[in-house]
């Protein structure tokens, strides 16, 4: 069976404590002019002492039922992309079907770092797709600042926690998903990582002294990276959809860094006032950006029926993707 298939309601979630470049500047030796002119961030949003990412998850989905104006007793599956889960053992979705109150539905993760939304919607597709799955919840939820080295003033300026989710039916009624695309290259793994705390090497007392439970980045790779991906990925979207850069109103691409997004831009000759961008408050969510940013972008209005939106993300992995909607 190989049915169409719509996003049919968004919802989001920031947390409320925010952390501004002015407090960054009392923990390392950086400025807000040096963090907004080389990335675009001015605050982020950062869970509290007692959150955790499956709550910023079940009040993004609660937003997007209301919506939907659906019970989660509806719900037949629920696919939480996350790289930051409240725990190692116990999925996430778990935690988010037992606090919905969904029913005994199927419920997992998906890794994929910032393609981790990207990756859960084209999985989630494919359930519907396949005619047994009627309401699938997908969510991308992370809690990034838990795992930031906030001694490292080249990462920590970076990231904040969040989630953003849809709600999939089939067919067309709500705003269709046209395509959708994936890719992984395992050998650029050491571009971003947590080395310690998984099987590879286990948390010691001598790493978590060496502070190797926290994100590492190579930021001038990930950043040529991601330029390219992001022009290749919309690209490639085009041809896959026979539809031209004139078809395309919006492009929703991971909040990575506002010179990233710049430069990609420039090369696909698209004017940024069409990028939607919330980098600004919301700094680099991981898999949460792209939900995050297109609910806000329903809820401001900047996209009216039919419109053509292309969804464009990369990182860890390395993975990237891309997703086609007609709203
Ligand atoms: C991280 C990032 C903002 C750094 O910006 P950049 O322009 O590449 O800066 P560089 O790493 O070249 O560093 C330039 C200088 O600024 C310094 N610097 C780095 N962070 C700084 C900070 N927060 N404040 C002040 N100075 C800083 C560096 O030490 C370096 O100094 P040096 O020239 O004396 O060695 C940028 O590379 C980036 O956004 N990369 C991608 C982000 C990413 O990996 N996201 C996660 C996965 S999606």
């Amino acid at each position: 069976m190989n049915q169409k298939v719509s996003i049919v309601s968004t919802g989001s979630f920031l947390p409320e404590k925010i952390l501004t470049n002015a407090d960054l500047q009392k923990l390392v030796d950086t400025s807000n002019e040096w963090i907004l002119e080389r990335t675009g961030i001015k605050e982020r949003h950062v869970i509290s002492n007692g959150e955790a990412t499956s709550d910023l998850a079940v009040k993004a989905a609660q937003n997007a039922l209301t919506q939907a104006n659906l019970s989660s007793e509806a719900l037949d599956l629920i696919i939480v992309g996350t790289v930051t889960p409240d725990q190692l053992v116990t999925s996430t979705a778990c935690y988010v079907q037992n606090k919905l109150g969904a029913r005994q539905i199927a419920a997992f993760d998906v890794s994929a770092a910032c393609t981790g939304f990207i990756y859960s919607l084209t999985v989630g597709r494919q359930f519907v797709m396949g005619g047994n799955h009627r309401n699938a919840l997908v969510i991308g939820a992370e809690s990034l600042t838990t795992v930031t080295n906030y001694t490292d003033r080249n990462t920590c300026i970076l990231f904040g926690d969040g989630a953003g989710a849809v709600i999939l039916q089939p067919g067309d009624h709500g705003h269709e998903i046209l395509y959708t695309s994936l890719f992984s290259d395992g050998s650029g793994s050491e571009m971003m990582s947590r080395p310690s705390g998984g099987s590879k090497m286990p948390n010691t007392v001598e790493t978590i002294q060496n502070r190797l439970q926290y994100l590492q980045l190579r930021g001038r790779e990930v950043f040529k990276f991601a330029v390219i991906k992001m022009v290749q990925l919309v690209k490639d979207s085009l041809s896959k959809t026979n539809l031209s850069m004139k078809d395309v109103a919006l492009i929703i691409p991971h909040q990575v860094n506002m010179r990233i997004l710049e430069a990609a831009a420039e090369k696909l000759e698209f004017p940024m006032d069409r990028i939607v961008i919330n980098i600004e408050r919301v700094g680099n969510t991981s898999a949460a950006s792209i939900p995050i940013a297109l609910d806000e972008a329903a809820r401001k209005g900047m996209m009216k029926k039919g419109d053509i939106i292309i969804m464009v993300a990369f990182g860890g992995g390395l993975t990237w993707g891309s997703a086609v909607i007609r709203w």
